[in-house]
């Protein structure tokens, strides 16, 4: 093939990469809005390079036509999670979008890897617009933790050297620590409610406190403004002790004085 039509084939995939992580980028974006955990933590993407075409075609006996079908990972996107569980909310949000059609699935976290592989792929199906007018093509998502990108990143890197011929006590030491990538998942799977939790709270203190001033700020419009500055310096006090019950219970209390108001003023 010519190289302007190889830049051409590759064209509408360059946006769909492109595409994809601003979608990809746009939900981590959305959960912070919301004050919400993110299940995905960072997202890359890249073509396939040419040469890294032609070596698939070759290795799996792909004729040049049915390239475009049989290389399914020409366009690919990596999304990469802090926590094993994330992995299964991220692929969920993916099938449930309707940008985006899931073709087939690869859990190699259930089925890891002679090499000690883990990640999860979909090929999914996404449409582009061209000048040529829509392109459904085909895309290939990697869903994987920090630690199993870490282990995929060297072991890819260590492959590349040694082209195949990989000796004993290197593939030896790579089996070894892919067990150990698998205890660090699962310990920081404990840590991970620990962390929703901590971030939970902390939602719940801002809305608390954006309440509570509120109130006073209508307090400080109605009633008498001693009494609403030492209301103010109460707030302060309770806010120190950095305790989120005492925040919620002089939350109900302060309620309860404005409410007192608000009936006085009905009358
Ligand atoms: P490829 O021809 O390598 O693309 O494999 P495939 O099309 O049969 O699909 P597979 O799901 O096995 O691999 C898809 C991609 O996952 C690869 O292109 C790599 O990026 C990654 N991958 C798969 N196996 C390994 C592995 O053992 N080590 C590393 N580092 N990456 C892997
Ligand atoms: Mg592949």
């Amino acid at each position: 093939m010519e190289i302007q039509l190889w830049r051409n084939m590759l064209c509408p995939y360059e946006l769909a990469v492109q595409e994809l992580i601003v979608k990809f980028e746009h939900l981590i974006e959305e959960h912070r809005q919301k004050d919400l955990y993110s299940p995905i933590e960072s997202v890359t993407g890249r073509v396939k390079s040419v040469s890294s075409i032609l070596e698939k075609m070759q290795r799996k006996h792909i004729p040049i036509e049915r390239m475009e079908e049989e290389v399914e990972d020409i366009a690919g996107v990596r999304i990469i999670c802090q926590f094993e569980e994330d992995i299964g909310k991220v692929a969920a949000l993916i099938k449930k979008r309707s940008d985006m059609t899931v073709k087939s699935e690869k859990d190699y976290l259930r089925h890891i890897k002679q090499s000690g592989y883990r990640s999860y792929h979909l090929i999914i199906y996404y449409t582009v617009e061209t000048t040529d007018g829509p392109k459904k093509l085909q895309a290939e998502i990697q869903i994987r933790t920090m630690a199993m990108n870490f282990w995929a990143t060297v072991e890819h890197s260590l492959q590349y050297k040694y082209k195949g011929d990989m000796p004993a006590h290197v593939a030896d030491r790579l089996i070894r620590s892919a067990d150990a990538i698998i205890a660090l998942d699962r310990e920081m799977s404990l840590v991970r409610s620990e962390i929703i939790d901590a971030q939970n709270s902390s939602t719940l203190q801002s809305n608390i406190v954006r309440d509570i001033l509120l109130c006073i700020e209508n307090l400080y419009k109605i009633s008498n403004k001693r009494e609403v500055m030492k209301i103010q310096d109460e707030f302060l006090r309770v806010f120190k002790t950095k305790d989120l019950r005492q925040l919620e219970r002089f939350h109900r209390q302060l309620d309860i004085i404005a409410e007192g108001y608000r009936a006085q003023a009905i009358r």
